[in-house]
């Protein structure tokens, strides 16, 4: 390794609706209700993939995996982050670690931690102890707090070869 390092973060927010799944990091939470979106509206896989491209400097999802790409249409979120570590690998850079925060008000989602953490790490190809998923509330207060949407965040550290 050069000894270059870079950082970078990732913030993604969908409205909450009823009749759709509440999928984070690819895991499928049990719930009433559900994320709205064109995509299957991953939050968590969504702020990972544009954490991983910003440290690189590779732009965000949506330059991508626009929604008007045929290729990418109903694509899950899994495939798009796969994709997007590709980038990064080709462009010469090893992920050393992300950290995320998924805030939702409910339902309790710390029982899901090592199960989102495992799918995120093999999507990613990374140990699962340079995943870390934290989950927080928004204490009742704004647009979270009031149960109408549900936002995540990441930051990931790369390293170039
Ligand atoms: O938001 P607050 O500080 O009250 O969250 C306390 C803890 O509850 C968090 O550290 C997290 O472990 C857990 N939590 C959770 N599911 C949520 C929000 C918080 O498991 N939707
Ligand atoms: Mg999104």
């Amino acid at each position: 390794m050069s000894g270059e390092y870079r950082t970078g973060l990732g913030w993604d927010v969908h409205r909450i609706v009823t009749g759709r799944p509440l999928l984070l990091g690819g895991v499928a939470i049990e719930c009433d209700f559900g994320l709205d979106g064109h995509s299957d509206a991953d939050i968590l896989s969504h702020a990972v993939t544009d954490a991983i491209l910003g440290a690189a400097a590779l732009g965000d999802i949506g330059m991508h995996f626009p929604d008007t790409d045929a290729r990418w249409k109903g694509a899950d979120s899994l495939r798009l982050l796969a994709h997007a570590v590709s980038l990064v690998r080709e462009a010469g850079y090893e992920i050393v670690n992300i950290d995320t925060t998924v805030i939702l008000e409910r339902p309790k989602l710390k029982d899901y931690r090592l199960r989102i953490r495992e799918s995120l790490s093999a999507t990613m190809k990374l140990a699962v102890d340079c995943v870390s998923v934290k989950f927080k509330t928004a204490e009742r207060v704004g647009p979270v707090g009031e149960g109408r949407s549900a936002e995540a965040q990441a930051i990931a550290l790369l390293a170039k070869r």
